[in-house]
C-alpha cells in the first residue's frame, strides 16, 4: 500500500475509452468514468478474481460477467454477498490528468476484518469467512483470537452444542503445530462449520442463573434429575447456577459428566464429547466465556439417547447390568481416596480390553484399579485400546463401519480427557467420580465392535513387514503420504509410509503435521477431524513407540479411508489468499 499518488492516465483517455485499467503497486487498478464521475477499483472481482474491466455498467451499477455478481459503482459495496466487497482506492483530478491513491486497506484492519468475519459467518459466506481470517491474520490478531470469536459467534447463535463447535475446537487443538498456511486453513474450516450449524439455526433464548446458591452435590442431584426427565430448561437453570457458584473447571466438569454418564454410551459417544469439547474450548479461549458457552451443551446432553435404549446393548448379554455392577467395585477401588499408583500396566490393559469376553473386560478394569491405575491410567488404556479397534480395522468391513471405530475411540478420548480434568481437583480428591462409569461403558463399546477386527488388519511394521521397500528420508516419506491421499483404496498404503517414518525414526510431529496437512486439504467430514485431534493427544499420551505408532497408524488408515474428497473448500481458501496477496487470478482472459 501506498500513501503516494500514482499517475494513471489523462481525463481525456478516460472519457474516450470509458475504463482504463493501471498496474498499481498490489494489484491492478480499474479506472471507470461514469456520468462525468470518475471510480477506482480493483480491478479483480472480489469473488474469483475476474478482471471487471470486462464488465458492464449500467445506472451506477458494476456487473462482473464472469458469475454476474453486481456492484454499487460509488462504494464498491455488492449486492450479491457471496461475491464479497470490491475494493475501491481514492482518486483525483489534477489539470486534466488522474492520479490514485492505490491504498485498498482499511485504515484499521483488525477491526475491519473482525467484522467481516462476523458478516461472513452471519451470512454463511465461505469466501467472506476465508477472506476475514486471512485479513485478521495478516493484521496480527492470534489465531486463538479468531477461535474465540467463531465460538462466541456460534454460542450467541445456536440453541445447542454442534459438530461445528467441535470442529473448531478440534481444529483449535491442533493449531500450535501447525505451519502458517494450515493453521488459516484450519481456521476457515472450523469457522464455516460454525456459520454453516447456525444457518437457519434458532436463536437460544437469555437464560440466568437462580437466585440462590444451593451446595455442589445438590445443584449435581438437580442436573441430574432435570437431564433424566429431559426438562432442558430447568437443566439451563441449574447449569448457570453452578458456573455463578463455582466456574472452576473440574467442578463444572464432574456436575456434566455425571449426568452425562447416567447415560450409557449416548448418542453414540457424541454427547460425551461435546461436553469434552466444551471445555477445550474454554480453556483455548478463557473459562470466562463459561456463562455463555457451556448453556450450548445442555440441549444434547438432555435429549441424547443412551445405549440403554438399545438391543445391542442387552442381548445376549446385558452389557448395561454388567457395567452397573462393575461401577459399584469401581466406585470401592477408586472411592477411597488416597495416592494411587505407581501403576504402569496400561498396554498389558489395553489388550485386555480387546478380549471377546465381556466379563473379562470388565473384570480386568476392575483389577487395574485394585493394582493401583487411577482414573488417568485406566482411560489411557482405555483410549489405546479404542484405536488398536480402528488400526487393525479388517478390509471385510463395510465402509460406514468406519465410523462405529470412530465413535468408541473419539467417546474414549473424551472419557480419558475428563478424568484428568476431574482428576486434577484437589478439592474432589478421594470422592467418587461418576465419570469412571465412562470407563467401563468405553469398555463395553470397545467389545461390542469386536466384529471389526475380524479379520484383524496387519499392522504395517510387524510380523515381519521390514517396510524397507518404502522411502527412507523424512521429505520423501512426507510426499509420498500425501500422494497416497490423492488417490482412494491407499489405506494400507499410507499407514506403512507413517510406520516407516516413526521407525526411521524421524521426528513425529512431522508426520502429524503433514496428516493435518492432508486432511485440511479435503472437503473432510467431522469424523476425520475428530480423529486426528484425538489421536494426535493420545500419542502424546505415550513414551511407548510401538503404541505411538498403533495409535497413528488408526488416524492414517482411517483418514486415507475418507479420501481424496473434491476439495472445493481449498478452492475458496486458495482464491480467498491469492486476493489478498495481490494475485492476477485471471489475466488476459
Ligand atoms: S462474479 Fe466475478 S468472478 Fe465470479
Amino acid at each position: 500500500m501506498s500513501d503516494e499518488l500514482q499517475y494513471a492516465g489523462t481525463l481525456d483517455e478516460l472519457k474516450r475509452r470509458g475504463r482504463l485499467v493501471v498496474r498499481g503497486s498490489h494489484r491492478p487498478i480499474l479506472l471507470i468514468h461514469d456520468r462525468d464521475r470518475i471510480f477506482a477499483l480493483d480491478n479483480r472481482c472480489p469473488h474469483m478474481g475476474f478482471p471487471l474491466e470486462q464488465g458492464s455498467v449500467e445506472d451506477g451499477i458494476l456487473t462482473c460477467h464472469w458469475h454476474h455478481a453486481r456492484f454499487d459503482l460509488a462504494s464498491g459495496c455488492t449486492f450479491d454477498l457471496w461475491a464479497d466487497e470490491v475494493p475501491t482506492c481514492p482518486v483525483v483530478v489534477r489539470g486534466g490528468e488522474i492520479w490514485v491513491k492505490p491504498q485498498f486497506g482499511p485504515a484499521e484492519p483488525a477491526a475491519y476484518w473482525r467484522l467481516r468475519l462476523q458478516d461472513g459467518m452471519a451470512h454463511n459466506l465461505g469466501l467472506v469467512i476465508a477472506k476475514a481470517v486471512q485479513g485478521q491474520l495478516a493484521a496480527g490478531i492470534a489465531p486463538l483470537e479468531i477461535v474465540a470469536q467463531a465460538a462466541l459467534f456460534g454460542a450467541e447463535h445456536l440453541d445447542g452444542w454442534t459438530s461445528g463447535m467441535t470442529i473448531l475446537t478440534a481444529l483449535a487443538n491442533l493449531i500450535a503445530m501447525l505451519p502458517k498456511p494450515d493453521a488459516y486453513l484450519a481456521l476457515f474450516h472450523g469457522a464455516r462449520h460454525v456459520a454453516r450449524d447456525c444457518d437457519g439455526a434458532t436463536t437460544p433464548r437469555k437464560r440466568s442463573a437462580l437466585a440462590s446458591r444451593p451446595d455442589a452435590s445438590t445443584l449435581k442431584r438437580w442436573l441430574r434429575h432435570w437431564s433424566a426427565v429431559r426438562h432442558a430448561e430447568a437443566a439451563m437453570r441449574t447449569l448457570l447456577t453452578a458456573i455463578a457458584a463455582d466456574a472452576r473447571s473440574p467442578a463444572i466438569a464432574d456436575l456434566l459428566f455425571a449426568a452425562e454418564t447416567d447415560r450409557v454410551f449416548a448418542d453414540g459417544g457424541h454427547s460425551l464429547d461435546f461436553i469434552n469439547k466444551a471445555f477445550e474450548c474454554l480453556d483455548l479461549i478463557g473459562w470466562q466465556h463459561a456463562g455463555v458457552l457451556l448453556p450450548c451443551i445442555v440441549g444434547p446432553l438432555v435429549a441424547a439417547r443412551g445405549a440403554e435404549e438399545s438391543t445391542e446393548w442387552r442381548q445376549p448379554a446385558d452389557l448395561i447390568a454388567l457395567c452397573n455392577q462393575a461401577a459399584s467395585e469401581l466406585s470401592a477401588q477408586l472411592g477411597l481416596g488416597g495416592a494411587r499408583g505407581p501403576w504402569s500396566r496400561h498396554a498389558e490393559l489395553a489388550e485386555a480390553l480387546l478380549s471377546a469376553d465381556a466379563q473379562g473386560v470388565v473384570a480386568a478394569v476392575i483389577s487395574a484399579a485394585r493394582d493401583g491405575a487411577s482414573g488417568d491410567d485406566l482411560g489411557r488404556s482405555l483410549s489405546y485400546a479404542a484405536a488398536l479397534r480402528v488400526a487393525r480395522f479388517g478390509g471385510a468391513n463395510e465402509h460406514g463401519d468406519w465410523e462405529s471405530a470412530h465413535h468408541v475411540f473419539t467417546y474414549c478420548n473424551a472419557v480419558h480427557q475428563g478424568l484428568k480434568r476431574i482428576g486434577n481437583d484437589p478439592e474432589r480428591a478421594g470422592e467418587w467420580v461418576a465419570l469412571l462409569r465412562g470407563i467401563l461403558h468405553g469398555a463395553a463399546a470397545i467389545y461390542l465392535i469386536r466384529y471389526l477386527n475380524v479379520p484383524p488388519a496387519r499392522l504395517p511394521g510387524e510380523c515381519g513387514d521390514r517396510l524397507d521397500d518404502l522411502p527412507a528420508g523424512a521429505d520423501e516419506i512426507r510426499a509420498a503420504l500425501l500422494e497416497a491421499f490423492d488417490r482412494q483404496h491407499q489405506v494400507e498404503a499410507a499407514a506403512r509410509l507413517v510406520a516407516r517414518h516413526l521407525a526411521m525414526g524421524h521426528a513425529p510431529e512431522l508426520i502429524i503435521s503433514t496428516l493435518a496437512h492432508a486432511l485440511l486439504r479435503e472437503d473432510a467430514g467431522f469424523h476425520a477431524y475428530q480423529m486426528l485431534e484425538a489421536g494426535a493427544r493420545q500419542f502424546h499420551e505415550w513414551a511407548d513407540v510401538r503404541a505411538r505408532r498403533h495409535i497413528l497408524i488408526a488416524v492414517t488408515r482411517y483418514l486415507a479411508a475418507h479420501s481424496p474428497t473434491e476439495r472445493s473448500w481449498l478452492q475458496t481458501a486458495t482464491i480467498a489468499e491469492r486476493l489478498a496477496r495481490g494475485d492476477q487470478l485471471y489475466e488476459n482472459v
